[in-house]
């Protein structure tokens, strides 16, 4: 008889044994037909010493065998899990299941936290569906203010609207509590815009301010300064531009020098080697008599910037888009 013939056979003697054996005479028959000393264990030593292409076939059948045997012997001795180990290797180390991250815009909102932590602010936040009076009105925006045309605010009706800026956090805290107050107020804002690789019609803004007898714009300019330096660098150096906002006066822009060319000019400054990164100014007094504190007691300073801006211009990305667009590519190199 053929080698291979004696295997098959062993095969076929081994069912015909299992299926009239007792329970008892099932439980050793995997040592006798598989075991070390089985017969099928010694072709399968011998197999060495076969010429090539015999050593092949005959290495396959065995195999083949030895496998439906297993099978055999552990599925239907009432151990059925038994018949899966003969197939699955449980002792291998597990793929790691794939962990996503927090969104880059939601890790640059809490290191800015952080950073405003550190110096005693507080967190607060506001509803994003704001009537016309906290988004506009007590912010001292005139009736007629361009900011309120059709064009850049969602409306919801004609007193609520999406809020367009973060700034209403200032007056909802402002009824609620007295001086000393200083809050960070981050959150989502909208604004009915064109989509294009510089703006989008969501986005996020961080509010801060800071309200107390004798807060000066000095004040305001070193927890900015102390900002700027612990989030884009130590060297970075802040510019103050007079500008115009409705709810401060004086009102300023700022911007830092740009961190890539150090103020010389490149692409990213637009050779302008000064990037914009905020606006900020003092409480303008009708923002106070909205909310019943007494300007000569007190005096506060209000600044708010663009997450996503200070995000871009950190990692150098160009193109907004690509913060909403949840492509995996992009995402994973943060
Ligand atoms: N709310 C302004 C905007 O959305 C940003 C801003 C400017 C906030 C000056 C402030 C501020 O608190 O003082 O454009």
């Amino acid at each position: 008889m053929s080698i291979a013939d004696q295997i098959r056979d062993l095969e076929k003697t081994a069912k015909q044994e299992w299926d009239s054996a007792s329970a008892a005479d099932r439980a050793q028959m995997k040592v006798r037909y598989l075991g070390k000393k089985s017969p099928l264990n010694e072709i399968l030593r011998g197999l060495k010493d076969l010429p090539e292409t015999e050593r092949r076939e005959v290495g396959a059948l065995a195999n083949q065998v030895r496998d439906a045997l297993t099978v055999l012997f552990e599925s239907q001795d009432g151990s059925g899990d038994d018949a899966l180990s003969a197939k699955f290797d449980f002792t291998l180390p597990g793929r790691p299941a794939p962990r996503g991250v927090r969104h880059l815009i939601t890790r640059t909102m809490e290191e800015v936290v952080e950073i405003f932590y550190g110096m005693g602010f507080e967190v607060a936040d506001g509803p994003e569906i704001e009537s016309d009076y906290y988004n506009f009105g007590a912010l001292n925006f005139p009736p007629d203010h361009p900011a309120r045309d059709m064009q850049d605010t969602f409306f919801v009706s004609d007193e609520y609207l999406l809020r367009t800026h973060t700034s209403p956090v200032q007056v909802r805290t402002f009824e609620n509590r007295r001086p000393p107050v200083r809050i960070l107020a981050p959150g989502r804002v909208y604004r009915s815009e064109a989509i294009n690789a510089r703006s989008y019609c969501v986005f996020h803004q961080i509010e801060g301010f800071f309200v107390d007898t004798d807060v000066s714009f000095a004040d305001l300019k070193g927890v900015l300064a102390a900002f700027a330096q612990e989030y884009f660098g130590q060297d970075v150096k802040l510019r103050f531009r007079p500008s115009y906002f409705p709810f401060t006066e004086p009102s300023t822009e700022v911007d830092i020098s740009c961190y890539l060319c150090k103020g010389k000019g490149c692409n990213i400054c637009k050779h302008e080697g000064w990037l914009e990164i905020l606006g900020a100014g003092m409480i303008h007094p009708n923002v106070f008599a909205a909310v019943d504190y007494d300007p000569n007691t007190f005096s506060g300073y209000a600044f708010g910037m663009g997450v996503e801006r200070i995000t871009m211009l950190k990692h150098g990305i160009n193109d907004i888009r690509l913060l909403y667009e949840n492509d995996l590519r992009f995402l994973k190199q943060f």
